[in-house]
């Protein structure tokens, strides 16, 4: 495997190691998901994580609570740049002009002037099976400075490919469920060779990985959760996590995840979890087709 594995170096305002986007731009490897976070949990789940001391987060159109997330992270007083924020395009917004209105209704709801974007599904099965019909919006918003990275989410390979035959900038990064039981070992190959940054989402197996006997014993072993287990695996990879929990003590669990290390050992017990298709917890994106 040939995963890049993050810098150690710590900054001054967070002790999470950081990758690096193919603009140049840092981001931490360890964020916080807001997926089914309702928008009435949204603004306190948010702020509590950054006092916590995440600098990443991950939010979509989708899970209509980017007004909550943009008023926490203003509230919060952190510089802008100090945190990487990430959006996905809505699905029903692929067709050109929409794209680049909804980028612009995201850019107002989150409170900011940029963010680092991703188209959210390929959706193969609809818009005449154009997978790249939102990618110029994406440029533009990158060209403008309203982006400034952008890639894709829950892009397979062909579709990846697509979006890169019409690229005049190739995608910075994929964002594609990953965790032990759908490793998506060749997705993060492919992503990484390509120079992309490879991000997983439900990187615990939307709460599988918790009681999973194997996480478990390894976080007996090393005095940690199995969530922490699971994350320092994933992280040792080379994935980009956002895990999403409502409770501030396991924000501030999961956030620990480099006060220990795993052994090769461990780490081969961890890698033959892999159930391949039978570990997907959310959609496949060749059938994905809701709007
Ligand atoms: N691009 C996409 O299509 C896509 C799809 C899905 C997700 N995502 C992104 O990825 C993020 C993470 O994925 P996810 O939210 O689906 O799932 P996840 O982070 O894998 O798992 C979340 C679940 O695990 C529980 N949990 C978290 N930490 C825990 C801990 N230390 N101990 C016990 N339980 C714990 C949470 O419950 P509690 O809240 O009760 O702690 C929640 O039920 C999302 O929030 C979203 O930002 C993207």
């Amino acid at each position: 495997m040939n995963a890049p594995f993050p810098s150690d170096a710590a900054t001054a305002s967070s002790p999470i190691p950081t990758l690096t986007l193919p603009t140049g731009a840092p981001i931490p490897v360890l964020g916080f998901g807001t997926y089914k976070v309702a928008p009435e949990d949204a603004y306190d789940a948010v702020s509590r994580a950054l006092e916590v001391g995440y600098r990443h987060i991950d939010t979509a159109q989708m899970y209509g609570n980017e007004a909550e997330v943009g008023a926490a992270l203003e509230a919060s007083g952190i510089e802008r740049e100090q945190i990487f924020l990430t959006t996905k395009v809505d699905n029903s917004n692929h067709a050109p002009e929409r794209a680049a209105a909804s980028i612009a209704r995201s850019l107002e709801d989150l409170r900011t002037d940029y963010v680092d974007l991703l188209v959210h599904w390929p959706l193969p099965t609809l818009y005449g099976g154009d997978v790249a019909l939102p990618w110029p919006a994406l440029e533009d918003a990158f060209a403008a400075g309203n982006a400034r990275a952008i890639g894709l989410s829950n892009y397979e390979r062909d579709h990846i490919e697509a979006v890169r035959s019409i690229a005049s900038v190739p995608p910075h990064a994929l964002q594609v469920e990953a965790h032990p039981f759908l490793p998506n070992e060749a997705l993060r190959s492919y992503a990484h060779k390509l120079g992309m940054v490879f991000e997983a989402w439900s990187p615990l197996a939307r709460g599988r990985a918790i009681t999973d006997p194997t996480l478990v014993a390894i976080g007996d072993e090393l005095g940690v959760s199995a969530a922490q287990v699971t994350l320092r695996w994933a992280i040792d990879r080379g994935h980009v996590v956002f895990p999403k929990t409502l409770s501030p003590a396991r924000m501030a669990t999961n956030i620990d995840t480099f006060s220990f290390s795993l052994s090769p050992d461990q780490r081969a017990r961890i890698d033959a979890l892999d159930e391949g298709e039978a570990g997907r917890t959310g959609s496949h994106p060749a059938t994905m087709n809701r709007l």
